[in-house]
């Protein structure tokens, strides 16, 4: 039977790559962006955006949420209440407004595949991205509750935590942060798209059915937990 997937933030970077993999792995997809380029317009921010998607695709089997901003680069203590809540609103609200929208009907079906892209940044807290940090790290947990909430019901919710990819998203990143993500990674170099796609391409098949809630790093050896 083929298999269907969306992939926010699909016109760039990591959400790209994954939807050239899962194509070469024979699943239908359908790309979903506030950018041009994607198969679909989509503001994760906004609920009726991310319901209209749903109305006008249908049900898929795979949901893989890579739309994401990497926040104000700044110390904490100068960073806007309104970049803070920016940040959470593509990042955080994003990935459970996709969730909350496409998980029932894979429920239903008694099959399914949610991979959320987080970040090494949830679990070391990256030093001037407190808001970036923390938008992912509340990705891991909204992955581990609902990981166990549907855990009996094929639907499996995985969560990736790659350190500094080299992606469109990067070049508007602090030097100064990139550099200290590669001296803290162990291979002393940036992931490639395709790398995070590979682990996002076993996410999303049926090789994976034992493990959910879970937290797959793919940083180069910087994770040390
Ligand atoms: N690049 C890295 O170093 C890195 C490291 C760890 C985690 N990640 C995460 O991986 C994911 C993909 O990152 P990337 O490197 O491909 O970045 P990218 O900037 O290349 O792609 C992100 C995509 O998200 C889209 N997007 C932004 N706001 C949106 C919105 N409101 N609605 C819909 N789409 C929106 C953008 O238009 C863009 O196409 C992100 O969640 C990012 O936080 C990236």
């Amino acid at each position: 039977m083929g298999r269907r997937a969306v992939v926010t933030g699909g016109a760039s970077g990591i959400g790209a790559a994954c939807a050239e993999r899962l194509r070469a792995d024979g699943v239908e997809v359908v790309t979903a962006d506030i950018a041009a380029g994607a198969d679909q317009r989509l503001d994760v921010r906004d609920p009726e955006s991310v319901t209209g998607l749903f109305d006008r695709i249908g049900p898929v089997d795979i949901l893989i949420n890579s739309a994401g901003v990497v926040g104000p680069s700044a110390p904490l203590v100068e960073v806007d209440l309104d970049d803070w809540r920016r940040t959470f609103a593509i990042n955080t609200e994003g990935t459970f407004l996709t969730c909350k929208t496409f998980a029932p009907a894979m429920c239903e079906r008694g099959w399914g595949r949610i991979v959320n892209l987080a970040s090494i940044a949830a679990k070391d807290g990256n030093p001037l991205q407190s808001a970036y940090s923390a938008s992912k790290a509340a990705v891991i947990a909204l992955t581990k509750s609902l990981g166990k909430e549907l855990a009996t019901t094929g639907v499996l919710v995985n969560a990736i935590a790659p350190a500094a990819v080299a992606s469109p998203m990067n070049a508007d990143t602090d030097p100064e942060i990139l550099e200290r993500s590669q001296a803290l990674t162990p291979m002393r170099r940036m992931g490639r798209p395709e790398e995070i796609a590979e682990l996002v391409s076993w996410l999303s098949s049926s090789a994976v059915s034992f493990s959910t809630g879970a937290v797959y790093d793919a940083s180069g050896g910087r994770a040390s937990y």
